[in-house]
């Protein structure tokens, strides 16, 4: 009976067992409803490690932080490909990048680090910059009603702002779009058409994620779709100033693999949903914390108008091209504690491997455990994140939080004296670790100096109490507000 109905008994040297009362679920609905405050109960029942059933897998929670290396090191028995190639297969519906299905000889991962990191980062930071400043001062994506204030939800104005300016810096712009206006405002019409297929698809990623087929959700298959066909590679080819990350994509797909061209046109919509998922929840609660607290916004304040100082570059409304390097966004520690407390308090990624063969991990405190091959081992980083022991007042946001007593970032955290090794984890681990982090924070960071430097920003309700996190995403990188917040601006005159 125990086999029918697919239970499994803990045996000799594993770890704890919750099989859960559902048969198939487990305990997914428990999980789902609050995993932080499901996976901290079992912690006390339990100690580091257990395991449960959740919607047919059993997944080993590891829970001690000094423990985390021995699944994050790229040990022999743990694969970190099979769940990603599968679970981008699944909602994107590309053909598999796991080189042993003979879809492609593409090595994924060396593509990500080469057109993202290193010498790829001066120009994604230059055209976003560009981008950035075009939207925000130039076009009309925000009223352009000179200088009065105007009211929006800081996670439309985010979510429009953002998902422009980084669309643009991947994909380019359209040949000839500079000179004609009917042309430009076709190619505006594309991004927002984009950027709502994207939110009505980006709706049901859980659900994709959790192994439901998209063709039960009518509307984000066609959303999906529609995107897909945008990116086919005779229009692509259309568009110049394209980021190295989809020209080489292009070029791979058709060197490399033998993925037909809806499966190409959809590794693309793969980036594009990569590339602003996390980033634009990212952005919302930066600005949204940033706006609330009096002390953050002086010290950003201060630290923008000082780096421009610094630069020699000035605020001019009547041609606005403010463009700083790598290095002088690098030197930018307030906004980093800012962004980076910011999505301490937002972030919920689950970190995943799973087991090659049946093997023993060694936790920090000289325990080892039985694990199957097949099974699955995840970090919950909100464990960390909101741990009283290494983060004071966990639920409270402190600007300063990442700063030394020096004014610069912070890298040392503690937990019962012990020093930590992984503390802040919202971009994943090891070698799953988010290959687009840097880009990230420089786009962010970018977006928060804009505002800062040509606007006057409050909130409508200045004691308006923080909007709880969207758990339906929890697992996937950083959550969404459940409902939006209003702020009013106003561009600043010149100086
Ligand atoms: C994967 C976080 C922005 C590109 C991931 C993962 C996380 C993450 C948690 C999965 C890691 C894992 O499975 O362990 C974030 C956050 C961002 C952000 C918090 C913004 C605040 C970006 C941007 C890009 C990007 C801007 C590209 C322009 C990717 C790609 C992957 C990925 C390509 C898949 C890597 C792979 O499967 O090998 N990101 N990300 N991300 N991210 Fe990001």
């Amino acid at each position: 009976l125990w086999l029918a109905l697919g239970i499994r008994h803990r045996q000799t040297g594993e770890p704890a067992i919750e099989n859960g009362l559902i048969p198939y679920l487990g305990c997914a609905l428990q999980f789902g409803a609050n995993p932080l405050q499901f996976l901290r109960s079992r912690q006390k029942k339990y100690g580091h490690i257990f395991t449960c059933k959740i919607a047919g897998q059993y997944i080993h929670f590891l829970c001690d932080p000094f423990s985390y290396h021995s699944v994050i090191r790229q040990g022999r028995h743990l694969d970190w490909t099979k769940f990603h190639f599968a679970t981008s297969v699944k909602a994107f519906g590309h053909d598999s990048f796991d080189p042993r299905h003979g879809h492609t000889t593409e090595n994924l991962h060396q593509t990500f680090l080469k057109t993202l990191q290193g010498e790829a980062l001066p120009s994604l930071i230059e055209a976003m910059m560009e981008h950035l400043q075009d939207v925000v001062l130039k076009s009309d994506t925000l009223c352009p009603d000179g200088d009065d204030w105007q009211v929006d939800g800081i996670f439309a104005f985010c979510y429009k702002v953002m998902f422009e300016a980084g669309y643009l810096t991947l994909f380019g712009k359209e040949l000839g779009e500079d000179k004609c206006r009917n042309r430009q405002a076709a190619q505006k019409a594309l991004v927002l058409n984009a950027l709502e297929n994207f939110k009505e698809f980006d709706k049901i990623f859980p659900a994709l994620v959790a192994g439901l087929p998209i063709h039960v959700f009518q509307s984000a298959y066609s959303a999906r779709e529609n995107l897909a066909k945008t990116m086919h590679a005779e229009n692509l080819s259309k568009r110049h100033n394209m980021s190295d990350l989809i020209s080489m994509r292009m070029i791979l797909n058709d060197s490399l693999s033998t993925f037909n061209d809806v499966s190409k046109a959809r590794t693309h919509v793969a980036l594009l949903w990569a590339s602003q998922a996390n980033t634009l929840p990212a952005t919302f609660w930066s600005l949204f914390y940033m706006i609330r607290s009096p002390d953050a916004m002086k010290a950003a304040q201060k630290e923008v108008q000082q780096v421009l100082r610094d630069c020699g570059l000035k605020v001019d409304h009547d041609e606005p091209m403010l463009n700083l390097t790598r290095e002088q966004l690098d030197n930018m520690p307030v906004l980093d504690s800012i962004m980076k407390e910011a999505m301490r308090l937002s972030s919920a990624s689950l970190n995943i491997r799973v087991a090659k063969e049946d093997f023993l991990l060694h936790l920090d405190n000289q325990e080892a455990y039985r694990i199957r091959k097949d099974d699955v081992i995840a970090l919950y980083p909100p464990m960390l994140h909101y741990d009283p022991e290494i983060y004071e007042d966990p639920y409270e946001y402190k600007f300063d939080r990442f700063l030394d007593e020096k004014g610069q970032e912070r890298t040392t955290f503690y937990r019962n004296g012990r020093r930590l090794r992984y503390f802040y984890m919202p971009f994943g681990s090891g070698v799953t670790k988010c290959p687009g982090r840097f880009f990230a924070v420089y786009e962010i960071k970018q977006f928060l100096t804009l505002m800062l430097a040509y606007f006057d920003m409050e909130l409508l309700d200045p004691a308006i109490r923080v909007p709880p996190l969207d758990q339906s995403r929890a697992g996937l990188g950083i959550l969404q507000p459940t409902y939006d917040v209003d702020f009013r601006y106003k561009r600043r005159l010149n100086h």
